[in-house]
């Protein structure tokens, strides 16, 4: 997921990840996961909010999963 930079910080990427939690739940998805790179705090930060947990950490590297 990317938001070009002028519009970063307005909740698109909120929205965004929303959006894609609502197909993959239609669509019969049962866990999402991710991995997100540690100073990545904007990416962590939306996917905490929208109830990704995190699990391990790992060379710079934090794996994220949601189930639906
Ligand atoms: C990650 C990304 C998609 C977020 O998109 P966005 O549209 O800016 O996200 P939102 O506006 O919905 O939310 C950003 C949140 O991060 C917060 N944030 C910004 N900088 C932060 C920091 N340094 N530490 C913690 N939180 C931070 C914002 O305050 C905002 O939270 P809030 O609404 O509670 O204030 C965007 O930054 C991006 O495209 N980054 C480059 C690509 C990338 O890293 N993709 C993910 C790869 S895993």
């Amino acid at each position: 997921m990317l938001v070009a930079d002028p519009y970063q910080k307005r909740g698109v990427g909120t929205e965004f990840l929303k959006n894609m939690i609502a197909v993959a739940r239609a669509e019969g998805v049962t866990t999402i996961w991710a991995e997100i790179r540690q100073e990545n705090k904007e990416m962590l930060h939306v996917s905490e909010r929208l109830g990704f947990r995190q699990t391990t950490c790992t060379d710079g590297t934090v794996r994220v999963h949601l189930e639906l």
